[in-house]
């Protein structure tokens, strides 16, 4: 049978990013846009140009510099959204403009305060409009899974005779269930005027669980493009996860007709990238991903895969480029074999930077058993979120305890003078951070904290990655130690350098 090819659009830095706390600058979009482009997504919706002017700078950086998949914007259906997507896209090799207005009674009456006939009047002409840019529109009727069936098919076909090139049906709320999506899209295919003439998407949320099968159900009812999002992230529950849709059609080839141009081996890699960088942990049970996917816990599940990996496993590690955790390094492998690891990752650091790589290595393999691969990529992360410091970290001192007050003494360096200074916090790590808010000045607002264990045992290192906000702009720190109580403080200080780096901390005491 002549397998048809499903095109993957990934919206990780659009509705992946508006999971709560994952605000990424622009050189971490431009980092995961890149490792997208390798993973092989045909379509990737940059962001949204009209929220902010670093989101519009953002995307046009992007439109620059991927080059393979298409960029796409996303735009509220009125002019002026239009206008900034377009200006964030022109320069991408394959541009897209991505219009979306609501279809359902409840949209249209309690937030859009419009009549029916009168948003399709708008739909019609934003679409002309936007048409005047670029031939390659796609137009989502928001919230469609809850509209009124015979609406929805009107304002598809005005949509299409307008100028849109691809129809995205959107299950803004996770509401359906997969016979009732899939039979959705195959009315649409076989009742909507025109839909020949476009790609008829779906974008599936998962408020009740079932992005991933609704979407699944949709390409077996015709649906030709699948929105999804790498480590299934997006608004609320999330979107469908790209990781388990371009899985479930490798290995249920004979369940599906359908092939996706995906390059499995660098699922792993993608999804390690977009979680450090977003701050948004994998769940150890996540499917294909999650560190629990591919260990067996129980003695007779061992037992077999011990005699025969296929009792109990149905995806190779080696088909999305990951590893099981397995003690690889110590502090005496030395350097070709830290090289060679790096290599085997798929990381690089600048010749110029490995030593101090290395340095780094060592200091952590002396604390710890043993270096495993999860290990070192935590270590390419701090390296890459490393920035010159202007305040390095000295000497700590917590105090915590089921009687005491928790309180911190914190002593840092800036060129070569030393700060110091004492607080109380609700615990050791919020005393630590009022401490470095004396000494900097600075008036600053964290608005996430992630703590994760790199592998496990109790010598793993700690991985804090905090996001603060100072002036409205957010800034992301990393930091790793044995000790979790360094590793926030490292990270807190890490956002704090790269904030002054921004050269605009103007109430910083320290910083003139
Ligand atoms: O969930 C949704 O409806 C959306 C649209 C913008 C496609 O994200
Ligand atoms: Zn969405």
């Amino acid at each position: 049978m002549e397998k048809e090819k499903v095109i993957i659009f990934d919206s990780t830095l659009r509705d992946g990013e508006q999971t709560p706390g994952s605000k990424l600058n622009m050189d971490e979009k431009l980092k995961i846009a890149k490792q997208l482009a390798k993973l092989n997504v045909d379509v990737i919706e940059a962001g949204f140009p009209i929220s902010s002017p670093g989101e519009l700078d953002a995307v046009k950086e992007i439109s620059r510099q991927v080059k393979g998949p298409t960029i796409c914007a996303l735009a509220r259906c009125v002019k002026e959204d239009v206008d900034a997507a377009w200006e964030a896209v022109k320069e991408a090799e394959k541009p897209r403009i991505h219009i979306f207005l609501g279809v359902s009674n409840i949209h249209m009456e309690q937030k859009l305060h419009k009549k029916p006939e009168e948003l399709i009047e708008q739909a019609v002409q934003t679409i002309k409009y936007a048409r005047q840019f670029t031939d390659d529109i796609e137009y989502s009727p928001e919230d469609a899974t809850r509209a009124q069936e015979d609406y929805l098919f009107r304002v598809i076909e005005a949509a299409i005779e307008a100028g849109a090139t691809t129809i995205n049906i959107p299950d803004t709320v996770g509401y359906s269930v997969p016979e009732e999506f899939g039979a959705l899209i195959r009315r649409i295919n076989e009742n909507v005027k025109g839909i020949e003439n476009a790609v008829l998407s779906v974008h599936c949320h998962n408020d009740l669980g079932m992005a991933v099968s609704n979407s699944l159900s949709a390409i077996k009812n015709g649906a030709k493009q699948i929105e999804c999002n790498v480590n299934g992230i997006g608004e609320r529950a999330g979107n469908a996860s790209l990781e388990e849709i371009a899985v479930a059609l490798r290995i249920r080839q004979d369940m599906f007709a359908h092939y996706t141009d995906i390059n499995t081996q660098e699922i792993y890699r993608t999804s390690r990238l977009v979680s450090k960088l977003t701050g948004i942990p994998i769940p150890v049970n996540k499917a294909i991903i999650g560190i629990n996917a591919f260990a067996h816990s129980s003695g007779i599940h061992q037992d077999g895969v011990l005699k025969d990996k296929r009792t109990y496993e149905i995806i190779d590690t080696d088909l999305i480029g990951g590893k099981p955790a397995q003690m690889l390094l110590t502090a005496r492998s030395g350097r070709h074999a830290l090289k060679n690891e790096l290599q085997a990752t798929g990381y690089t650091i600048p010749e110029e930077e490995f030593e101090d790589f290395y340095e780094r290595f060592v200091e952590l393999a002396d604390k710890k058993k043993g270096v495993y691969r999860e290990d070192i990529e935590a270590l390419v992360f701090e390296h890459l979120s490393f920035t010159e410091p202007t305040y390095k970290l000295d000497y700590l001192q917590t105090v915590s305890g089921s009687k005491s007050i928790p309180a911190a003494i914190i002593r840092l360096i800036k060129g070569d003078e030393y700060f110091e200074e004492v607080a109380i916090g609700s615990g050791p790590i919020d005393a630590a951070y009022n401490a470095i808010n004396k000494i900097t000045g600075i008036n600053i607002t964290l608005t996430s904290y992630n703590l994760s264990a790199v592998t496990g045992g109790r010598d793993a290192l700690g991985e804090v990655t905090v996001k603060i906000n100072h002036n409205n702009k957010d800034i992301t720190g990393r930091g790793l130690s044995t000790d979790i109580i360094e590793a926030s403080i490292k990270a807190y200080i890490n956002g704090i350098n790269k904030l002054m780096k921004m050269n605009d901390v103007k109430n910083g005491i320290h910083s003139q």
